[in-house]
């Protein structure tokens, strides 16, 4: 016969379970009186961990409801045993985080160890040292002498011989074009040559579907759904066992790698045989000539910049043109200012350069920071604080806290944007010149509107962005009228991944104007 104590363990092992379930079922069954209140419950040990998995679904929206909730636009979400994380929609954390106290809050270990497969220790996941030599050796590229190059021989180039080629052509056939991914190309092809002299001619008449590509796109989507998780230990081992989605990681990483790599062996092989001018270098070769010829980094260093150029202004300009369809009144704004500045041009004896004239479309300027506050493509990003701290509001934060500021939140808040923050308005950013003959741009601190992130870490492609984003809008715009393919009512929806997108693309037919 058996003895209690014998009983004990196998009898614990059966009724815990069923403890566990009666309690959670306890919970679950009072989601009706909890949906009244406007902010979760947290419990002991594990936090907010039911209501992360009630709204898993839509957990961005979640979070961002809850922040905006918040009488401060701080909340806290309490993750298990005791781990916070502070999300923030207010312009004096944001301020404090980004800058004033910039050197308590890095990447840190938690972001860099979910990155650190797809991005090694490129810019984008780097700190201190490593950070600080990329920031510096890619200054160079932003400087106005490459800006010009940028805008006069990349941007403009892409533009006349491949992108109005395929439209005009899709125009002629009324053939259906996925929007967002022809903006991919042609950002992925003007980061290429601008940054590494590369031409991968991915915007081609055939749209070719490099591996390449579908790779990159399941890499930034793995490495998204890692951040995410509730229980980041779970992706840790499925990486150790190789199963699951961070086999199909490691498999995309694998590809990727191999692209970037053969961009820097090419570039090694160009710099060998000829002697590239101080003039000619480019953002590549600048670095393997300061010395750094390990391979896996520069690799890393090629990686960060294909994120940075490909998957940001090709967001912006797919919800750019579903803005415009949305309001014609816009729209029109937008061919006057084009129309006036070919006017401007015509009458002009010394005509200015194509970076000035696309530097002086102010509408179109506040049309893009308009589409940006409303769907920005860097949604929200995090810091982790390496030492104790209070944030402005009291919001306590302890050594290794993560603290999110929210972009996609600050847009839509009625304190920082008015009652109509809702509307599609360039208006708000922009003043009648005292003379009456134009727009003047009215710029919002970096704080109220992180968009490009704010302090010592903010994009360095800034104005790159603006320039190819504002050539690309009006070049188009002046000669076709983009209808979007979808069924009355459609709303198309933000994914906020690494990089936000628009939910399965854009598809759109091509109308020549006049
Ligand atoms: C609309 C377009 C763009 C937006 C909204 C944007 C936004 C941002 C944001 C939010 C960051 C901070 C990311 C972080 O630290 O986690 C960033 C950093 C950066 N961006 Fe952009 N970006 C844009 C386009 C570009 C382009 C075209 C380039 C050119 C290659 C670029 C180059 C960079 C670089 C190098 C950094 C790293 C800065 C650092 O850590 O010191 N960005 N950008």
């Amino acid at each position: 016969m058996f003895e209690l104590p014998q009983l004990l363990p196998p009898l614990l092992l059966l009724f815990l379970p069923l403890v566990l379930l009666i309690f959670l079922n306890k919970i679950f069954s009072s989601k009706a009186a909890e949906d009244d209140r406007r902010f979760p419950k947290s419990y002991p040990l594990i936090g907010h961990m039911i209501a992360f998995y009630q709204n898993k679904s839509d957990e961005f929206q979640w979070l961002c409801n809850l922040t905006m909730a918040s009488p401060s636009h701080t909340f806290v979400l309490h993750r298990l045993i005791g781990f916070r994380q502070v999300i923030t929609a207010d312009p004096a954390v944001v301020e404090h985080v980004l800058k004033t106290h910039f050197p308590i809050y890095q990447k840190g270990p938690f972001q860099q160890s979910v990155l650190r497969d797809f991005m090694g220790s490129g810019i984008f996941n780097a700190d201190g040292e490593t950070w600080k030599f990329q920031r510096q050796i890619a200054s160079y590229e932003f400087n106005t002498r490459s800006l010009r190059k940028f805008i006069e021989t990349v941007v403009d180039a892409e533009l006349s011989d491949r992108l109005v080629p395929l439209l005009s052509d899709a125009a002629k056939t009324n053939k259906v074009l996925d929007l967002q991914d022809i903006f991919q190309r042609f950002a992925f092809d003007n980061i290429c040559k601008i940054s590494f002299g590369y031409d991968p001619e991915y915007l081609s008449p055939t749209l070719p579907q490099a591996k390449f590509a579908v790779a990159f796109e399941e890499a930034v989507m793995i490495t998204a759904e890692r951040f995410r998780t509730f229980f980041p230990f779970l992706w840790k081992i499925h990486k150790l066992l190789n199963t699951g989605s961070e086999k199909r990681l490691k498999l995309a990483v694998r590809e990727v790698r191999e692209f970037a790599k053969s961009i820097v062996r090419q570039k090694k092989q160009a710099m060998m045989e000829n002697n590239i001018s101080e003039e000619d270098l480019d953002l590549l070769s600048r670095i393997l000539k300061s010395g750094h010829t390990d391979e896996k980094f520069v690799t890393d260093i090629v990686i960060s910049f294909i994120i940075a150029g490909r998957d940001t202004t090709s967001s912006v300009l797919t919800w750019f043109f579903w803005l415009l369809h949305k309001n014609p009144r816009v729209e029109n704004e937008i061919l006057r200012e084009i129309k006036k500045n070919r006017e401007i041009q015509r009458n002009e004896t010394e005509h200015s350069s194509v970076l000035e004239q696309v530097k002086e479309m102010m509408y179109t300027h506040a049309a893009l920071c308009e589409t940006m506050r409303l769907y920005p493509p860097v949604p929200s990003d995090t810091k982790q604080a390496t030492a104790d701290d209070i944030l402005p509001g009291g919001t306590r934060v302890r050594k290794g806290t993560r603290v999110t500021y929210h972009p996609y939140a600050m847009g839509r808040l009625e304190k920082l944007w008015g009652p109509h923050w809702a509307e599609y308005r360039p208006e708000r950013w922009l003043k009648t010149e005292e003379s009456g003959s134009g727009w003047r741009f009215v710029p919002r601190d970096p704080y109220t509107y992180p968009v490009f992130q704010a302090g010592p870490r903010i994009c360095l492609g800034k104005e790159m962005a603006f320039l190819q984003m504002k050539r690309v809008a009006t070049g188009i715009s002046e000669r076709f009228r983009v209808v979007p393919a979808v069924d009355e009512g459609f709303e198309p929806v933000f994914v906020p991944n690494l990089t936000a997108k628009m939910l399965g693309g854009l598809p759109v037919r091509i109308e020549e104007r006049i």
